[in-house]
């Protein structure tokens, strides 16, 4: 569904990616893992737009997407979700999540919303809150709630666990998984955290220092000891 063949992104002379090729099945969750600096975030920001690449092919169901424009994007519907969960903390959650669809209107907005509140309950009970009140699992929730808004048929994750309590990151993980199932939805999921990427991962990708190096299922990269000493650090 989502492909990119020989990908090389560059800043001034850091080449932050090298000839990757990578392939995100649709309705699979790919994990993409690897330490800080191993090119993840750039993968991302190269993939939805935000970055553009020196060398290399992004492609959509077969349809060439690369050099599009990020505005784009969400009308072919990727979203993509960065690292740092940004929320406009004087908006309410409601207000938050709303900004989500504007760009792609698929649907009723009530019938998004309550989509949205029925896989994060949570947010459904302080939809008039403050988003500054949230705590860090709930304004991931919320961002992810805010990508959805838009209906995307692929979404890209930065680092979602990064700084969150370990339930907390399973609670999360676990309704990702839940999307996956129930519509079908493509996650490309960039994750220091490699036990919980690949606990719900199909499939795993390893980057080290721009390169892919390994790409294999979950269950055979989770039990590769040497690998994972090497690039995932545990
Ligand atoms: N805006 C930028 N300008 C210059 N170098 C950058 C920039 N963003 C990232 N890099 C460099 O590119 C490499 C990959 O970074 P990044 O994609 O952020 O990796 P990761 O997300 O895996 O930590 C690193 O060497 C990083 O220092
Ligand atoms: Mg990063």
């Amino acid at each position: 569904m989502l492909a990119v063949h020989d990908l090389t992104t560059t800043y001034g002379a850091v080449t932050a990616l090298d000839g990757v090729s990578l392939e995100a099945p649709a309705g699979q969750v790919t994990a993409v893992l690897g330490a800080n600096g191993a090119g993840k975030t750039t993968l991302l920001r190269t993939v939805s737009g935000l970055v553009r690449a020196q060398r290399g092919a992004v492609s959509l169901e077969g349809t060439d997407i690369t050099r599009l424009p990020a505005e784009r994007m969400t009308g072919l519907g990727i979203a993509h979700v960065p690292e740092g969960r940004g929320v406009i903390a004087e908006l309410t959650v409601a207000e938050n999540l709303r900004l989500g669809g504007l760009h792609r209107r698929q649907g009723s907005e009530p019938e998004r919303l309550e989509r949205v509140y029925e896989l994060f309950p949570v947010l459904g009970d302080r939809s008039n809150a403050l988003a500054h009140v949230l705590s860090g699992g709930e304004r991931q929730m919320l961002v992810i709630g805010r990508a959805l808004m838009a209906r995307p048929r692929v979404l890209l994750l930065d680092e979602p666990s990064l700084g969150l309590a370990p339930r907390v990151v399973a609670q999360i993980f676990a309704l990702l998984r839940t999307l996956v199932e129930r519509d079908g939805l493509t996650v490309l999921l960039v994750e220091q955290n490699a036990t919980s990427a690949l606990s719900i991962a199909d499939r795993g990708v390893v980057l080290g220092l721009g390169r892919v190096v390994a790409t294999e299922p979950a269950e055979r990269l989770a039990a590769d000891e040497k690998l994972r000493h090497a690039y995932l650090g545990f």
